[in-house]
C-alpha cells in the first residue's frame, strides 16, 4: 500500500470518530479497514467493483415478504454459519446450533403432540419422537418445539406459489410433563438452495452446487433458557459434506431409520412401509 493510499484509508477510519455509539464506531471503522485491504489486496477495478455493485442491488431487487436473497448470500458466503458458531462456543452438554436459513415463519399452526403436520406435503410418512432436556439433563415441561421442512420434492410450503398461506410439514408441538413430544411429517430429502436469482448466479459462475442436505429445522424455546436454533441433518445424505450454506455439524446428524408397513411406535397403524427418527435436544440455562 503506498502512502498516499494509506491517508485515503485513515481519512476514511478517521471520518467516523466523533460516533456516539462506541459499538456502532467500531463496527464501522473495522468494516471501512477491511474493505480498503480487500481492493488493494485484489487490485480491484473499477469495473469489478461496479459489477458487484450491480449484484449486490440486484440481490435487494429479489427481496420480497418471503424471499429474502440477502440472508442467502450471508448463507452461502459461510458468514451466517461463522456467527452462530461464534456465539454457540460457550455452551457445555447443549444441543448444538446452526443456521437459521430464509424459511422460517412466525405463523407455524399448534398442534397437539403426537399430530401430523403433513398437511398434503408429499414424501414418505416419517414419525419423529424426542425430548426437551436441560443440558445437565432435567427434562423441561411447556418447551415449544417450532418445526418447519422441505417436502419430497425439496420445497418449503413458502416456496409453493398457490400455497403461500397454507402451512405445510410445519407446527408448533409443545413438550408434555415428561419433556416429550412427537409428531408425524414427511421425509425431508435434499433440496438446492434457489438457483434463479443472484446469488444461484454466483454459484453457478464459481462453479459451486447449491445443494443442502437433507434436515429438518427445529426451534426450540422453554422459559429460563436459550433458545436453540438448529437442523436435524438425514444420515448417508450425499451433501453431507459439501453443504452449500456450511450447516452441518456431525452432533446433528439423526438417525432416521426405515420401516416395514405395520403398528408404529405410537400405535398407529401403517399401511405403508414409514420412517422414524429419535433426537433429544439440550438447552442452554440463560
Ligand atoms: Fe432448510
Amino acid at each position: 500500500m503506498t502512502f498516499s493510499h494509506q491517508m485515503i484509508t485513515q481519512a476514511a477510519i478517521d471520518s467516523f470518530a466523533g460516533t456516539d455509539n462506541p459499538r456502532l464506531k467500531l463496527l464501522m471503522q473495522s468494516l471501512v479497514k477491511h474493505l480498503h485491504a480487500f481492493a488493494e489486496e485484489t487490485q480491484l477495478t473499477e469495473a469489478e467493483w461496479m459489477a458487484g455493485i450491480q449484484f449486490l442491488t440486484a440481490t435487494g431487487h429479489t427481496c420480497d415478504d418471503v424471499r429474502q436473497e440477502f440472508i442467502l448470500l450471508s448463507d452461502t458466503l459461510g458468514l451466517s454459519m461463522l456467527l452462530v458458531a461464534m456465539h454457540d462456543g460457550a455452551k457445555q452438554g447443549a444441543t448444538e446450533a446452526t443456521v437459521l436459513g430464509p424459511f422460517h415463519t412466525h405463523d407455524a399452526p399448534p398442534m397437539e403432540n403426537g399430530a401430523d403436520i403433513t398437511n398434503g406435503a408429499p414424501g414418505q410418512p416419517l414419525l419423529v419422537t424426542g425430548r426437551v432436556l436441560s443440558a445437565d439433563g432435567v427434562p423441561l415441561a411447556h418447551a415449544m418445539v417450532d418445526v418447519w421442512q422441505a417436502d419430497a420434492e425439496g420445497l418449503y410450503d413458502v416456496q409453493r406459489g398457490e400455497l403461500q398461506s397454507e402451512r405445510r410439514a410445519r407446527g408448533l408441538i409443545t413438550t408434555d410433563a415428561q419433556g416429550h413430544f412427537s409428531f408425524w411429517t414427511v421425509l425431508p430429502e435434499a433440496y438446492p438452495v434457489p438457483t434463479d436469482g443472484p446469488v444461484g448466479q454466483m454459484l453457478l459462475n464459481t462453479g459451486r452446487h447449491p445443494w443442502r442436505p437433507a434436515h429438518i429445522h427445529f426451534f426450540v424455546t422453554a422459559d429460563g433458557y436459550q433458545p436453540l436454533i438448529t437442523h436435524i441433518f438425514r444420515e448417508g445424505d450425499r451433501y453431507l459434506n459439501s453443504d452449500v450454506v456450511f450447516g452441518v455439524r456431525p452432533s446433528l446428524v439423526g438417525d432416521f431409520q426405515s420401516h416395514a408397513q405395520g403398528k408404529a411406535p405410537d400405535g398407529r397403524d401403517m399401511q405403508q412401509p414409514y420412517w422414524s427418527l429419535e433426537y433429544e435436544f439440550s438447552l442452554q440455562k440463560k
